[in-house]
């Protein structure tokens, strides 16, 4: 233990004050006077007990400065133990004490932020489970009311029957579509996304893309264009079924954000190679969304107010699993766009080139 000025002073004191009074003591005692042998008396008496009162106060100092930081640390573990985690243990003046308690605040520091994590992720998920049910709700009522139609022979004639039986098919596939998210969202959330790396060229996959997406979107009126610039012998290492996940949420955001006052609604998607990266840009002429939300998209849950407003549905986590996709495959997304005019998504791959990284297989497990 280091001593502090003050305390060198006082430990200095107590130490020379009976060595004089000592010395002194031993002079008059040598000097052999009947008068200055009983001071010398008095003053070895004195020094003794200077010496045992000294000691004392010493051992009380001592006590005292050891139980101090032990006790600090027992009420800091006592605090964490009953669950608060915001008491701060202030340093100590000693050293030795300092080490021990910056590993002490270093622990409760990561507790606290575990805690916060796990609250957080708790939250989301019970956003989530609100948000599904709310978002099943719509489709199961409508699948009752066309049953009940059927049932009750509102539904006459066999049009009007078959007509029924569509719409009842493509609301079950909307809540299929939702319990499909929520499980990859789970997965996503547990790390188990089950990829399945293969080498293909890239021209031909995006080509596949916008011929499996062709009937959506004209089913939904959007006009398609599409440039595929990539040369026909340029790989890409990839898992085509979740790829195609991330170019689908893309799409289905084109669509549900598109704005209703304008013409046409446009989707362009414009695939090259710009150095060892492939580059897909998935463009749109739809609501476009406002500065201040940008930066948030990507984020679990994050809605734009205007996206929300509009009852578009949704949950706000589909960026955050192509975010989190172009991620595993090396990758990013990046979103630009202009509120009021459209929106565009920059989806950049790496080349796959023969003898460089074979792809990791197990990569966001
Ligand atoms: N193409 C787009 N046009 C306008 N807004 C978009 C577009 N894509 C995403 N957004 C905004 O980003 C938010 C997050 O998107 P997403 O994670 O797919 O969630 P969701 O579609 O379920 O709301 C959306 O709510 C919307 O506000
Ligand atoms: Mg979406």
């Amino acid at each position: 233990m280091r001593l502090s000025k003050k305390n060198l002073l006082a430990v200095l004191g107590l130490v020379t004050v009976p060595l004089l009074l000592l010395s002194a003591a031993l002079f008059l005692l040598v000097r052999g006077q009947e008068d200055s042998e009983a001071l010398g008396m008095i003053l070895i008496g004195l020094s003794l007990m200077e010496l045992l009162l000294g000691s004392l106060a010493l051992l009380r100092w001592q006590q005292e400065h050891l139980s101090r930081p032990f006790k600090k640390l027992q009420d800091a573990a006592g605090e964490i133990r009953d669950g608060n985690l915001d008491h701060v243990l202030e340093p100590e003046e000693e050293d030795e004490f300092n080490r021990l308690f910056d590993s002490f605040e270093e622990m409760r520091l990561r507790l606290k932020n575990s805690a916060e994590e796990q609250l957080r992720t708790e939250q989301d998920g019970k956003i989530l489970l609100a948000n599904i049910s709310h978002d099943l709700k719509t489709p199961i009522t409508a699948i009752k009311g066309y049953v009940e139609g059927l049932r009750d022979g509102v539904a006459s004639t066999p049009e009007k029957q078959a007509r029924y039986l569509s719409t009842i098919y493509s609301k079950a596939e909307e809540m299929e579509k939702l319990v499909d998210q929520l499980y990859f969202y789970s997965l996503v959330e547990t790390g188990r996304i089950p990829y399945h790396f293969t080498r293909i060229p890239a021209h031909a996959y995006f080509s596949d893309c916008r011929w499996e997406l062709k009937e959506e979107l004209d089913a939904q009126d959007m006009v398609t264009r599409y440039e595929n610039r990539v040369p026909e012998d340029v790989m890409i290492a990839v898992d085509p079924e979740q790829l195609h996940r991330v170019v689908s949420n893309v799409v289905s955001n084109a669509v549900k954000y598109r704005d209703r006052n304008k013409e046409k609604n446009m989707i362009a998607f414009r695939i090259c190679v710009e150095g060892k990266t492939i580059v897909t840009e998935i463009e749109d002429n739809g609501v476009g969304i406002a500065p201040e939300d940008l930066p948030h998209v990507f984020e679990r849950f994050y809605r734009a107010d205007a996206s929300r407003s509009a009852a578009t549905g949704g949950n706000g986590i589909g960026l955050s699993i192509v975010q989190k996709i172009m991620e595993d495959h090396g990758g990013r997304a990046v979103l630009t766009s202009e509120f009021g005019k459209g929106s565009c998504m920059r989806l950049e791959l790496p080349v796959y080139e023969e003898n460089a990284n074979e792809p990791d297989t197990d990569r966001g497990r």
